[in-house]
């Protein structure tokens, strides 16, 4: 019989864990309040995300906003929220998503503060973070001491099949998003059993309000109407959760709980295919950008190969200090012959086709087939290191990755893969985990 109480203990924060962060965002809220005070400010910190209404697992990041009187202009509120946020975060590091703000790991985890204006409801949004106190208020409101629980289960669950994250990265399920999962069913188990049988889209909210989004997930944000906060969910994470429900419910574990996906590799067998290797440093750029980035140019030369008849099967990718993206060929030597077809005979093209195809490049033919002239020709790309070397000439990997091309180390790998992040990954592809 599978223990969720101890499942939620084990996972949850512990007292003094619990006192420290409390503490922790006490006195910051406490400095931002008198650095406010003291520079005539006119905004307010405010504690929000899961550390604030107790939805957090052990090691949560601490949420702050500061809200600004709506007489301030967009900039002066941003500029002034980064002075406040480097005033209490000592190596605080400005990052922008839709909108800037500082994060520090300096007090052994997470630290975001976020400056936004205040609102009283989501109409009234000038910027995309204003609303997130109002989910705060809103779910303090509509979630029960229980299902605080029932939350940390199900992000415990997503976080174990590496769905739980609305970055770029993931394409996942967000903090909110799972509360609001648990608002609507009730409990982890019930909103379980209904995804897990559920044909097509997960859709929230009102016809009225659901009908003009088209995405796998579509959640009406209770704030606000007009959004989607299912927007970010992929229909692979979608479909994880589906599949992990079916194979939860029929034998419940408690291995579908933890903070991260366990990697448990397949052995590493002769394939009978052939891996190429790319490998540069990382440009230092945002996970919401890199990702997206590496994710192109691996669709990218997919699809330039394939120009050259080369067929990739699988690809992987790992991104650390270093950034590792590889792709498995069927095969990486074609024949050096290949066929190119002509026009129908009975067409007036026919005819310079024969006079465009009369030189030494031409190794057989031209023939007919059926109604159609072919010949056959060499093909001076049909060895793939070469192919690979012109396509990256020319190919547009991105802003950030055009810039580390000279760098990249190409390695061709036949049978077995090398001891790589990238291949732990390839190995490592498994659903439900
Ligand atoms: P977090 O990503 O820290 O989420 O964003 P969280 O709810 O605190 O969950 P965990 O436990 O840290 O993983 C903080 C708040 O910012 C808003 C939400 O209100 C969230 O609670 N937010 C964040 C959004 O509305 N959209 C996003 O994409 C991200
Ligand atoms: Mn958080």
């Amino acid at each position: 019989m599978i223990d969720l109480k101890r499942v939620i203990a084990e996972y949850s924060p512990d007292i003094k864990e619990t006192e420290s962060v409390k503490k922790l965002s006490d006195d910051l809220i406490n400095k931002i309040k008198e650095y406010c005070r003291l520079q005539n400010i006119n905004a307010e910190p405010l504690l929000v995300g899961s550390s604030s209404r107790g939805t957090s697992l052990r090691g949560a990041d601490i949420d702050i906003f500061i809200r600004f009187q709506r007489s301030y202009g967009i900039r002066e509120m941003e500029n002034l929220g980064l002075e406040i946020g480097h005033s209490v975060l000592r190596n605080g590091v400005e990052k922008y998503a839709e909108h800037p703000y500082v994060s520090s790991n300096e007090f052994g985890r997470k630290v975001d503060i976020v400056p936004c204006f205040i609102i009283n409801n989501a109409k009234e949004r000038l910027t995309a973070v204003d609303r997130t106190p109002l989910h705060s208020e809103y779910l303090k409101a509509n979630l029960t001491m229980q299902q605080k629980d029932e939350v940390k289960l199900l992000k415990l669950f997503m976080r174990k099949q590496g769905i739980y994250g609305s970055e770029l990265k993931t394409n996942g399920f967000s903090g909110y998003v799972t509360e609001l999962l648990i608002v609507n069913y009730g409990s982890f188990l019930s909103a379980i059993t209904h995804i897990s049988t559920l044909k097509g889209q997960l859709i929230i909210g009102e016809p009225e309000a659901t009908k003009k989004f088209v995405s796998p997930v579509i959640i009406i944000d209770p704030t606000d109407q007009q959004r989607n906060a299912g927007a970010a969910v992929s229909l692979t994470a979608l479909s994880i959760l589906k599949l992990s429900g079916k194979t939860f419910l029929r034998e419940p574990s408690d291995s579908y709980f933890g903070m991260a996906p366990v990697k448990n590799p397949s052995q590493n067998v002769d394939r009978g295919t052939t891996f190429y290797i790319i490998r540069f440093r990382r440009p230092e750029i945002v996970d919401d950008i890199i990702f997206p980035q590496v994710q192109k140019m691996i669709s990218t030369l997919t699809r330039a190969s394939k120009e050259y008849s080369f067929n990739i099967i699988n690809t992987e990718y790992s991104v650390d200090e270093e950034i590792q993206v590889l792709l498995e060929l069927e095969t990486d030597i074609l024949p050096s012959v290949k066929l190119h077809s002509g026009p129908p005979v009975e067409s007036d093209n026919v005819i310079p086709f024969l006079q465009k195809h009369s030189g030494n490049d031409v190794l057989r033919g031209p023939y007919v087939m059926d109604g159609r002239i072919f010949v056959e020709l060499r093909n001076t790309m049909n060895v793939y290191d070469n192919a690979l070397n012109k396509i990256l000439e020319t190919a547009d990997l991105g802003k950030h990755i055009n810039k580390v091309k000279q760098e990249f180390k190409i390695e061709r790998y036949k049978g077995k893969l090398p001891d790589l992040a990238v291949s732990t990954n390839f190995l490592s592809k498994r659903n439900p985990n």
